[in-house]
Protein backbone atom coordinates (compact mmCIF):
# COMPACT_ATOMS: atom_id res chain seq x y z
CA UNK A 1 0.00 0.00 0.00
CA UNK A 2 1.24 3.14 -1.12
CA UNK A 3 0.66 6.29 0.45
CA UNK A 4 1.08 9.89 -1.31
CA UNK A 5 2.34 12.52 0.80
CA UNK A 6 1.16 15.82 -0.61
CA UNK A 7 4.58 17.45 1.57
CA UNK A 8 3.40 21.14 1.74
CA UNK A 9 0.34 20.02 3.70
CA UNK A 10 1.49 16.77 5.34
CA UNK A 11 3.09 18.52 8.68
CA UNK A 12 5.51 21.07 9.17
CA UNK A 13 8.58 20.75 11.24
CA UNK A 14 10.13 24.80 10.68
CA UNK A 15 6.98 26.42 11.90
CA UNK A 16 6.47 28.61 8.64
CA UNK A 17 3.43 27.61 7.87
CA UNK A 18 4.16 25.34 4.90
CA UNK A 19 4.39 21.09 5.77
CA UNK A 20 8.08 19.95 5.08
CA UNK A 21 10.52 16.77 4.95
CA UNK A 22 11.38 17.32 8.86
CA UNK A 23 7.73 17.17 8.95
CA UNK A 24 7.36 13.51 7.37
CA UNK A 25 10.35 12.00 9.04
CA UNK A 26 8.46 13.44 12.65
CA UNK A 27 5.33 11.61 11.56
CA UNK A 28 6.59 8.11 10.25
CA UNK A 29 5.70 6.69 13.42
CA UNK A 30 2.00 6.92 12.92
CA UNK A 31 2.57 6.31 8.82
CA UNK A 32 4.06 2.62 10.35
CA UNK A 33 1.01 2.56 12.57
CA UNK A 34 -1.36 3.00 9.75
CA UNK A 35 0.25 0.22 7.85
CA UNK A 36 2.11 1.98 4.99
CA UNK A 37 4.89 0.14 2.85
CA UNK A 38 6.30 2.93 0.59
CA UNK A 39 5.69 7.09 0.92
CA UNK A 40 4.74 8.62 -2.82
CA UNK A 41 6.06 12.14 -2.15
CA UNK A 42 4.76 15.00 -4.50
CA UNK A 43 7.85 17.05 -5.63
CA UNK A 44 9.96 18.40 -3.55
CA UNK A 45 12.97 19.73 -5.49
CA UNK A 46 14.04 23.21 -6.21
CA UNK A 47 11.08 25.00 -7.17
CA UNK A 48 9.69 28.61 -7.49
CA UNK A 49 6.34 26.67 -6.54
CA UNK A 50 3.98 27.85 -9.64
CA UNK A 51 2.22 24.75 -9.05
CA UNK A 52 2.86 23.43 -5.88
CA UNK A 53 6.42 21.99 -6.48
CA UNK A 54 5.48 20.47 -10.47
CA UNK A 55 7.68 23.32 -11.86
CA UNK A 56 10.82 22.44 -11.16
CA UNK A 57 14.11 24.57 -11.74
CA UNK A 58 16.39 21.67 -10.73
CA UNK A 59 15.73 18.43 -10.03
CA UNK A 60 18.32 17.05 -8.48
CA UNK A 61 18.26 19.51 -5.19
CA UNK A 62 15.71 19.95 -2.59
CA UNK A 63 14.06 22.63 -2.14
CA UNK A 64 14.77 24.99 0.94
CA UNK A 65 11.32 25.40 1.50
CA UNK A 66 11.08 21.18 2.48
CA UNK A 67 14.39 21.52 4.51
CA UNK A 68 17.37 21.81 1.19
CA UNK A 69 18.84 17.80 0.87
CA UNK A 70 20.15 17.50 4.30
CA UNK A 71 16.18 16.97 4.94
CA UNK A 72 15.66 14.72 2.54
CA UNK A 73 18.49 12.50 2.84
CA UNK A 74 17.26 12.46 6.99
CA UNK A 75 14.11 11.18 5.63
CA UNK A 76 15.21 8.20 3.46
CA UNK A 77 17.55 6.98 6.44
CA UNK A 78 14.78 7.01 8.94
CA UNK A 79 12.16 5.33 6.19
CA UNK A 80 14.48 2.67 5.71
CA UNK A 81 14.90 1.65 9.48
CA UNK A 82 11.40 1.42 9.99
CA UNK A 83 11.25 -0.73 6.75
CA UNK A 84 9.40 1.79 5.05
CA UNK A 85 9.96 2.50 1.10
CA UNK A 86 10.20 6.18 -0.82
CA UNK A 87 9.49 6.95 -3.73
CA UNK A 88 9.56 10.63 -5.60
CA UNK A 89 7.50 12.75 -7.79
CA UNK A 90 9.69 12.99 -10.85
CA UNK A 91 8.50 15.67 -13.78
CA UNK A 92 9.54 15.10 -17.06
CA UNK A 93 7.02 16.52 -19.06
CA UNK A 94 8.27 20.03 -18.18
CA UNK A 95 10.74 22.34 -16.38
CA UNK A 96 10.43 25.64 -14.53
CA UNK A 97 10.61 28.70 -16.40
CA UNK A 98 13.20 29.62 -13.92
CA UNK A 99 15.24 26.38 -14.91
CA UNK A 100 18.65 27.55 -16.01
CA UNK A 101 17.73 25.65 -19.74
CA UNK A 102 15.22 27.87 -20.16
CA UNK A 103 16.78 30.92 -19.49
CA UNK A 104 19.34 30.65 -21.25
CA UNK A 105 16.49 29.50 -23.99
CA UNK A 106 14.97 32.95 -23.80
CA UNK A 107 18.10 35.02 -23.93
CA UNK A 108 19.56 32.47 -27.06
CA UNK A 109 18.31 33.13 -31.15
CA UNK A 110 15.42 31.02 -32.43
CA UNK A 111 16.78 27.64 -33.63
CA UNK A 112 19.47 27.25 -31.39
CA UNK A 113 20.52 24.61 -29.39
CA UNK A 114 18.95 26.25 -26.34
CA UNK A 115 16.21 26.59 -27.52
CA UNK A 116 15.74 23.16 -29.11
CA UNK A 117 15.41 21.96 -25.95
CA UNK A 118 12.33 22.78 -25.36
CA UNK A 119 9.34 23.56 -27.81
CA UNK A 120 9.45 27.03 -29.23
CA UNK A 121 7.89 27.85 -33.01
CA UNK A 122 6.91 31.07 -34.91
CA UNK A 123 3.79 32.40 -34.33
CA UNK A 124 1.15 32.36 -37.01
CA UNK A 125 -0.15 35.55 -38.87
CA UNK A 126 1.47 38.01 -40.79
CA UNK A 127 3.17 39.39 -37.98
CA UNK A 128 3.34 35.94 -35.96
CA UNK A 129 1.22 37.32 -33.30
CA UNK A 130 -1.26 34.44 -33.17
CA UNK A 131 -0.18 31.20 -31.36
CA UNK A 132 1.75 28.27 -33.49
CA UNK A 133 -1.69 26.05 -33.02
CA UNK A 134 -4.79 26.19 -31.29
CA UNK A 135 -4.36 24.37 -28.18
CA UNK A 136 -5.41 25.24 -24.90
CA UNK A 137 -3.74 25.05 -21.70
CA UNK A 138 -4.83 22.69 -19.31
CA UNK A 139 -4.81 25.57 -16.53
CA UNK A 140 -6.63 27.33 -18.73
CA UNK A 141 -5.60 30.23 -21.39
CA UNK A 142 -3.73 29.31 -24.49
CA UNK A 143 -0.73 26.62 -24.14
CA UNK A 144 1.85 28.71 -25.82
CA UNK A 145 3.27 32.15 -24.35
CA UNK A 146 5.05 34.56 -26.55
CA UNK A 147 8.52 35.58 -25.75
CA UNK A 148 10.56 39.09 -26.04
CA UNK A 149 13.48 38.45 -28.07
CA UNK A 150 16.79 39.67 -26.13
CA UNK A 151 16.88 42.57 -28.87
CA UNK A 152 13.20 43.54 -27.65
CA UNK A 153 11.31 42.71 -30.78
CA UNK A 154 8.42 40.40 -29.94
CA UNK A 155 9.11 37.14 -30.80
CA UNK A 156 8.87 33.12 -30.72
CA UNK A 157 6.02 30.85 -28.96
CA UNK A 158 6.72 28.26 -26.59
CA UNK A 159 4.46 25.40 -25.66
CA UNK A 160 3.30 24.97 -21.85
CA UNK A 161 0.65 22.47 -21.72
CA UNK A 162 0.15 23.68 -17.79
CA UNK A 163 0.96 26.98 -16.53
CA UNK A 164 3.21 29.50 -18.67
CA UNK A 165 5.83 29.00 -15.71
CA UNK A 166 5.81 25.43 -16.67
CA UNK A 167 7.33 25.00 -20.44
CA UNK A 168 7.10 21.82 -21.44
CA UNK A 169 10.87 19.84 -22.89
CA UNK A 170 11.45 18.75 -26.07
CA UNK A 171 11.68 15.13 -25.56
CA UNK A 172 13.07 14.23 -28.87
CA UNK A 173 16.23 16.03 -28.12
CA UNK A 174 18.64 13.65 -26.89
CA UNK A 175 19.88 16.11 -24.74
CA UNK A 176 16.69 15.72 -23.10
CA UNK A 177 16.47 12.10 -22.55
CA UNK A 178 20.12 12.36 -20.78
CA UNK A 179 19.46 14.97 -18.72
CA UNK A 180 16.52 12.67 -16.85
CA UNK A 181 18.48 9.70 -16.82
CA UNK A 182 20.89 11.86 -15.18
CA UNK A 183 18.26 12.11 -12.49
CA UNK A 184 16.73 9.24 -11.99
CA UNK A 185 20.28 7.39 -11.23
CA UNK A 186 20.69 10.54 -8.75
CA UNK A 187 17.58 9.91 -7.10
CA UNK A 188 18.18 6.21 -7.08
CA UNK A 189 22.03 6.59 -6.09
CA UNK A 190 20.69 8.33 -2.92
CA UNK A 191 19.07 5.15 -1.96
CA UNK A 192 15.42 5.93 -3.24
CA UNK A 193 12.76 3.16 -3.76
CA UNK A 194 11.62 4.60 -7.28
CA UNK A 195 9.57 7.07 -8.48
CA UNK A 196 5.94 8.73 -9.45
CA UNK A 197 6.22 10.52 -12.91
CA UNK A 198 4.25 12.76 -13.19
CA UNK A 199 2.29 13.02 -16.82
CA UNK A 200 3.84 10.05 -18.14
CA UNK A 201 1.15 10.31 -20.68
CA UNK A 202 2.56 13.48 -22.29
CA UNK A 203 6.04 14.18 -23.07
CA UNK A 204 5.86 13.06 -26.77
CA UNK A 205 3.72 15.80 -29.30
CA UNK A 206 1.67 15.08 -32.13
CA UNK A 207 4.60 15.46 -35.50
CA UNK A 208 3.70 18.92 -36.81
CA UNK A 209 1.83 19.66 -33.73
CA UNK A 210 -1.33 19.85 -35.69
CA UNK A 211 -4.47 21.91 -34.31
CA UNK A 212 -7.28 20.25 -32.04
CA UNK A 213 -10.29 19.33 -33.29
CA UNK A 214 -12.67 20.50 -31.15
CA UNK A 215 -10.99 22.73 -28.38
CA UNK A 216 -12.63 22.92 -24.82
CA UNK A 217 -12.07 25.18 -22.47
CA UNK A 218 -12.91 23.39 -19.51
CA UNK A 219 -9.73 23.11 -17.20
CA UNK A 220 -8.57 19.47 -15.92
CA UNK A 221 -9.93 17.55 -18.18
CA UNK A 222 -8.66 14.09 -19.83
CA UNK A 223 -10.40 13.23 -23.55
CA UNK A 224 -8.47 10.14 -25.66
CA UNK A 225 -8.80 11.86 -28.37
CA UNK A 226 -6.92 15.15 -27.30
CA UNK A 227 -3.72 15.11 -29.31
CA UNK A 228 -2.06 16.85 -26.49
CA UNK A 229 -0.92 14.07 -24.71
CA UNK A 230 -0.46 9.64 -25.61
CA UNK A 231 1.08 10.28 -28.84
CA UNK A 232 2.92 7.19 -29.79
CA UNK A 233 6.42 8.18 -29.35
CA UNK A 234 6.12 8.50 -25.20
CA UNK A 235 6.13 4.05 -25.22
CA UNK A 236 10.05 4.47 -26.41
CA UNK A 237 10.57 7.33 -23.91
CA UNK A 238 8.84 4.86 -21.43
CA UNK A 239 11.60 2.13 -22.55
CA UNK A 240 14.35 4.26 -22.04
CA UNK A 241 13.64 5.10 -18.64
CA UNK A 242 12.67 1.42 -17.63
CA UNK A 243 16.05 0.75 -18.93
CA UNK A 244 17.92 2.89 -16.25
CA UNK A 245 15.30 1.80 -13.26
CA UNK A 246 16.31 -1.84 -14.32
CA UNK A 247 19.93 -1.32 -12.96
CA UNK A 248 18.08 -0.58 -9.50
CA UNK A 249 16.49 -3.99 -9.50
CA UNK A 250 14.62 -3.14 -6.40
CA UNK A 251 12.97 -0.18 -8.25
CA UNK A 252 9.65 0.73 -9.24
CA UNK A 253 7.99 3.74 -11.67
CA UNK A 254 4.37 4.46 -11.25
CA UNK A 255 3.26 6.44 -14.21
CA UNK A 256 0.60 8.94 -13.93
CA UNK A 257 -1.48 7.80 -17.35
CA UNK A 258 -5.21 9.56 -17.74
CA UNK A 259 -6.28 7.59 -20.88
CA UNK A 260 -9.11 5.54 -20.75
CA UNK A 261 -9.01 3.22 -23.63
CA UNK A 262 -8.15 -0.34 -21.88
CA UNK A 263 -5.95 -1.01 -24.82
CA UNK A 264 -4.23 2.13 -24.80
CA UNK A 265 -3.67 2.25 -21.11
CA UNK A 266 -2.15 -1.53 -20.62
CA UNK A 267 0.84 -0.10 -23.48
CA UNK A 268 1.90 1.88 -20.65
CA UNK A 269 2.54 -1.01 -18.31
CA UNK A 270 3.96 -3.72 -20.97
CA UNK A 271 7.16 -5.62 -19.47
CA UNK A 272 9.78 -3.20 -20.69
CA UNK A 273 7.81 0.06 -19.88
CA UNK A 274 6.46 1.15 -16.64
CA UNK A 275 6.21 -1.04 -14.02
CA UNK A 276 2.52 0.74 -12.32
CA UNK A 277 0.33 3.07 -13.68
CA UNK A 278 -1.97 4.77 -12.09
CA UNK A 279 -5.90 4.30 -13.36
CA UNK A 280 -8.25 6.80 -12.14
CA UNK A 281 -11.33 4.64 -12.96
CA UNK A 282 -12.33 4.40 -9.36
CA UNK A 283 -11.35 8.40 -8.35
CA UNK A 284 -14.03 9.46 -11.14
CA UNK A 285 -16.78 6.60 -10.94
CA UNK A 286 -20.21 7.99 -8.65
CA UNK A 287 -20.77 5.88 -5.53
CA UNK A 288 -23.12 3.49 -7.96
CA UNK A 289 -22.62 -0.31 -7.70
CA UNK A 290 -22.90 -0.34 -11.55
CA UNK A 291 -20.61 2.18 -12.16
CA UNK A 292 -18.13 0.58 -9.42
CA UNK A 293 -18.73 -2.94 -10.77
CA UNK A 294 -17.51 -1.33 -14.64
CA UNK A 295 -14.72 0.99 -13.27
CA UNK A 296 -13.54 -2.81 -11.39
CA UNK A 297 -13.54 -4.67 -14.49
CA UNK A 298 -12.05 -2.71 -16.93
CA UNK A 299 -9.50 -1.44 -14.82
CA UNK A 300 -8.80 -5.55 -14.18
CA UNK A 301 -9.02 -5.87 -18.26
CA UNK A 302 -6.97 -2.87 -18.98
CA UNK A 303 -3.79 -4.57 -17.26
CA UNK A 304 -4.54 -8.77 -17.60
CA UNK A 305 -3.32 -8.49 -21.78
CA UNK A 306 0.38 -7.37 -20.41
CA UNK A 307 0.15 -9.24 -17.11
CA UNK A 308 1.04 -6.01 -14.82
CA UNK A 309 -0.29 -5.36 -11.80
CA UNK A 310 -3.85 -3.47 -11.68
CA UNK A 311 -3.58 -0.05 -9.20
CA UNK A 312 -6.57 1.42 -7.35
CA UNK A 313 -7.08 5.25 -5.83
CA UNK A 314 -9.67 6.85 -4.70
CA UNK A 315 -8.19 10.26 -4.35
CA UNK A 316 -5.27 12.44 -5.01
CA UNK A 317 -3.75 16.21 -5.15
CA UNK A 318 -5.59 16.83 -8.06
CA UNK A 319 -9.30 15.96 -7.62
CA UNK A 320 -12.23 16.00 -5.02
CA UNK A 321 -11.62 14.09 -1.66
CA UNK A 322 -14.17 10.97 -1.82
CA UNK A 323 -16.08 12.24 0.71
CA UNK A 324 -17.15 14.94 -0.85
CA UNK A 325 -17.88 13.39 -4.51
CA UNK A 326 -19.89 10.73 -2.81
CA UNK A 327 -22.27 13.58 -1.34
CA UNK A 328 -20.58 15.13 1.67
CA UNK A 329 -21.80 14.61 5.45
CA UNK A 330 -22.35 11.46 7.25
CA UNK A 331 -23.27 9.97 3.66
CA UNK A 332 -20.54 10.91 1.86
CA UNK A 333 -18.43 9.82 4.84
CA UNK A 334 -20.10 6.90 5.33
CA UNK A 335 -19.60 5.89 1.16
CA UNK A 336 -16.03 6.84 1.79
CA UNK A 337 -15.27 4.26 4.35
CA UNK A 338 -17.09 1.26 2.49
CA UNK A 339 -15.35 2.35 -0.64
CA UNK A 340 -11.67 1.90 1.56
CA UNK A 341 -13.00 -1.64 1.93
CA UNK A 342 -13.36 -2.28 -1.20
CA UNK A 343 -10.65 -0.58 -2.51
CA UNK A 344 -8.62 -2.55 -0.33
CA UNK A 345 -10.03 -5.82 -0.98
CA UNK A 346 -9.24 -5.61 -4.51
CA UNK A 347 -6.04 -7.48 -5.76
CA UNK A 348 -3.14 -4.73 -6.59
CA UNK A 349 -1.29 -1.81 -5.23
CA UNK A 350 -3.47 0.73 -3.77
CA UNK A 351 -2.61 4.28 -3.19
CA UNK A 352 -4.13 6.51 -0.49
CA UNK A 353 -4.43 9.90 -0.27
CA UNK A 354 -2.97 11.59 2.92
CA UNK A 355 -6.03 12.81 4.50
CA UNK A 356 -8.46 10.31 3.40
CA UNK A 357 -7.80 8.19 6.30
CA UNK A 358 -9.37 10.48 8.08
CA UNK A 359 -11.93 10.87 6.09
CA UNK A 360 -11.45 14.66 5.33
CA UNK A 361 -13.68 16.53 3.00
CA UNK A 362 -12.88 18.80 0.25
CA UNK A 363 -12.36 22.60 1.74
CA UNK A 364 -14.82 24.54 -0.95
CA UNK A 365 -14.95 27.50 0.99
CA UNK A 366 -11.68 28.59 1.38
CA UNK A 367 -11.15 32.32 0.93
CA UNK A 368 -10.18 33.78 -2.10
CA UNK A 369 -7.26 35.39 -1.25
CA UNK A 370 -5.46 32.45 -0.23
CA UNK A 371 -6.21 30.18 -3.38
CA UNK A 372 -2.31 29.07 -4.88
CA UNK A 373 -4.05 26.82 -7.29
CA UNK A 374 -2.53 28.43 -10.98
CA UNK A 375 -5.97 27.22 -12.10
CA UNK A 376 -7.70 29.92 -9.77
CA UNK A 377 -6.08 32.59 -11.80
CA UNK A 378 -5.66 31.00 -15.34
CA UNK A 379 -9.56 31.35 -15.47
CA UNK A 380 -9.94 34.37 -14.78
CA UNK A 381 -11.45 33.48 -10.91
CA UNK A 382 -14.26 31.59 -12.34
CA UNK A 383 -12.52 27.67 -11.40
CA UNK A 384 -11.23 27.58 -8.06
CA UNK A 385 -8.74 24.68 -8.53
CA UNK A 386 -7.68 21.75 -6.22
CA UNK A 387 -6.47 23.84 -3.37
CA UNK A 388 -9.89 22.59 -1.83
CA UNK A 389 -8.19 19.10 -1.86
CA UNK A 390 -4.91 20.32 -0.47
CA UNK A 391 -5.38 21.57 2.97
CA UNK A 392 -3.23 20.64 5.83
CA UNK A 393 -3.98 17.65 7.71
CA UNK A 394 -5.40 18.46 11.38
CA UNK A 395 -3.21 16.45 13.95
CA UNK A 396 -3.77 17.37 17.29
CA UNK A 397 -5.70 19.56 19.67
CA UNK A 398 -8.95 21.90 19.53
CA UNK A 399 -8.03 25.08 17.13
CA UNK A 400 -6.02 25.05 13.85
CA UNK A 401 -3.81 24.92 12.80
CA UNK A 402 -4.40 21.77 14.81
CA UNK A 403 -0.61 21.09 15.46
CA UNK A 404 -0.10 20.79 11.55
CA UNK A 405 2.82 24.05 12.52
CA UNK A 406 3.74 26.06 15.57
CA UNK A 407 2.78 29.43 13.46
CA UNK A 408 -0.95 30.46 13.70
CA UNK A 409 -1.54 30.22 10.07
CA UNK A 410 -1.41 27.21 7.71
CA UNK A 411 -0.66 27.92 4.04
CA UNK A 412 -4.18 26.89 3.64
CA UNK A 413 -6.31 27.25 6.82
CA UNK A 414 -7.84 24.40 8.10
CA UNK A 415 -11.47 24.53 8.63
CA UNK A 416 -12.35 24.60 12.72
CA UNK A 417 -14.56 22.23 12.51
CA UNK A 418 -11.96 19.77 11.66
CA UNK A 419 -11.17 19.05 15.72
CA UNK A 420 -13.16 15.67 15.67
CA UNK A 421 -11.44 14.58 12.53
CA UNK A 422 -7.54 15.33 14.14
CA UNK A 423 -5.12 12.20 14.39
CA UNK A 424 -5.75 12.53 17.82
CA UNK A 425 -8.99 12.28 18.38
CA UNK A 426 -9.38 9.59 16.24
CA UNK A 427 -6.76 7.09 16.47
CA UNK A 428 -7.43 6.13 20.12
CA UNK A 429 -11.56 5.59 18.67
CA UNK A 430 -12.23 2.29 18.17
CA UNK A 431 -15.29 3.59 15.40
CA UNK A 432 -13.37 6.55 13.71
CA UNK A 433 -12.13 6.22 10.18
CA UNK A 434 -8.47 6.35 10.78
CA UNK A 435 -9.19 2.88 12.79
CA UNK A 436 -10.74 1.32 9.94
CA UNK A 437 -8.03 2.24 7.70
CA UNK A 438 -5.26 0.54 10.50
CA UNK A 439 -7.33 -2.70 10.38
CA UNK A 440 -8.09 -3.05 7.03
CA UNK A 441 -4.60 -2.31 5.95
CA UNK A 442 -3.38 -5.20 8.77
CA UNK A 443 -6.12 -7.59 8.15
CA UNK A 444 -4.81 -7.59 4.15
CA UNK A 445 -1.40 -7.76 5.12
CA UNK A 446 -1.86 -10.21 7.32
CA UNK A 447 -4.87 -12.91 6.12
CA UNK A 448 -4.30 -15.39 3.70
CA UNK A 449 -8.21 -14.96 2.16
CA UNK A 450 -6.77 -11.74 0.67
CA UNK A 451 -4.55 -14.37 -1.86
CA UNK A 452 -4.81 -14.26 -6.25
CA UNK A 453 -4.50 -12.08 -8.28
CA UNK A 454 -8.33 -11.99 -10.03
CA UNK A 455 -11.73 -11.74 -8.32
CA UNK A 456 -15.28 -13.57 -8.83
CA UNK A 457 -18.14 -11.63 -9.16
CA UNK A 458 -21.09 -12.92 -7.12
CA UNK A 459 -24.83 -12.55 -7.40
CA UNK A 460 -25.87 -9.60 -5.02
CA UNK A 461 -29.48 -7.91 -4.79
CA UNK A 462 -29.62 -4.76 -6.88
CA UNK A 463 -27.90 -1.43 -5.94
CA UNK A 464 -25.34 -3.62 -4.36
CA UNK A 465 -21.80 -5.87 -5.46
CA UNK A 466 -19.79 -8.45 -3.76
CA UNK A 467 -17.05 -9.96 -5.35
CA UNK A 468 -15.06 -13.00 -3.55
CA UNK A 469 -10.66 -13.14 -3.95
CA UNK A 470 -9.83 -17.13 -5.15
CA UNK A 471 -7.87 -16.71 -0.91
CA UNK A 472 -11.69 -16.90 0.24
CA UNK A 473 -12.29 -13.08 0.79
CA UNK A 474 -15.66 -12.17 0.11
CA UNK A 475 -16.05 -8.06 -0.09
CA UNK A 476 -20.08 -7.17 -0.38
CA UNK A 477 -20.83 -3.01 -0.79
CA UNK A 478 -24.47 -1.97 0.05
CA UNK A 479 -24.88 1.34 -2.58
CA UNK A 480 -28.79 0.72 -1.95
CA UNK A 481 -30.91 2.33 0.01
CA UNK A 482 -32.03 -0.63 2.17
CA UNK A 483 -30.17 -3.30 4.21
CA UNK A 484 -29.26 -6.35 3.23
CA UNK A 485 -28.88 -9.66 4.23
CA UNK A 486 -24.77 -10.60 4.24
CA UNK A 487 -23.95 -13.48 2.27
CA UNK A 488 -23.00 -16.81 5.34
CA UNK A 489 -19.44 -16.95 6.67
CA UNK A 490 -17.76 -15.05 9.10
CA UNK A 491 -17.54 -11.36 9.45
CA UNK A 492 -14.10 -10.02 9.42
CA UNK A 493 -14.79 -6.11 9.17
CA UNK A 494 -17.56 -4.08 8.11
CA UNK A 495 -17.14 0.01 7.66
CA UNK A 496 -20.58 0.41 9.48
CA UNK A 497 -22.01 -1.60 12.33
CA UNK A 498 -24.97 -4.50 11.30
CA UNK A 499 -28.04 -3.75 12.24
CA UNK A 500 -29.83 -7.32 12.65
CA UNK A 501 -27.01 -9.35 11.04
CA UNK A 502 -27.90 -6.69 7.80
CA UNK A 503 -25.82 -4.76 6.28
CA UNK A 504 -26.58 -0.88 5.89
CA UNK A 505 -26.88 1.41 3.24
CA UNK A 506 -23.32 3.03 2.33
CA UNK A 507 -21.32 0.13 4.30
CA UNK A 508 -19.04 -2.78 2.79
CA UNK A 509 -18.28 -5.61 4.67
CA UNK A 510 -15.89 -8.32 4.50
CA UNK A 511 -16.64 -12.15 4.99
CA UNK A 512 -14.57 -15.41 5.10
C1 LIG B 1 0.14 16.28 -12.77
C2 LIG B 1 0.13 16.57 -11.30
C3 LIG B 1 -0.51 17.91 -11.10
C4 LIG B 1 0.31 18.95 -11.83
C5 LIG B 1 0.47 18.59 -13.30
C6 LIG B 1 1.52 19.42 -13.97
O1 LIG B 1 -1.14 16.14 -13.29
O2 LIG B 1 -0.49 15.55 -10.59
O3 LIG B 1 -0.64 18.25 -9.75
O4 LIG B 1 -0.31 20.20 -11.73
O5 LIG B 1 0.85 17.26 -13.45
O6 LIG B 1 2.80 19.02 -13.57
Amino acid sequence: MFYQVYPRSFADSDGDGIGDLGGVREKLGYLELLGVDALWICPVMRSPMADGGYDVADPRDIDALFGGMAAFDALVAAARTRGLKVTMDLVPNHTSSEHPWFQAALTAAPGSPERARYIFRDGRGPSGDEPPNNWPSIFGGPAWTRVTEPDGTPGQWYLHLFAPEQPDLNWENPEVVADFEQTLRFWLDRGVDGFRIDVAHGMAKPPGLPDMQTVSTKMLIHDDSDPRFNNAGVHDIHRRIRKVIDEYPHAVSIGEVWVDDNTRFGEYVRPDELHLAFNFRLAETPFTADAMRHAIDNSLAAVAPVGAVPTWTLSNHDVEREVTRYGGGAAGLARARAMILVELALPGAVFIYNGAELGLPNVDDLPEEVLQDPVWERSGHTERGRDGCRVPIPWEGDRPPFGFTTCERSWLPIPPDWAGLSVEAQLEELGSTVSLYRLAIELRRLRPEFAGPRIEWYGSPAGCLAFRRPGGLVCVLNASAAPIPLPPGELLLASAPLASGHLPPDAAAWLV
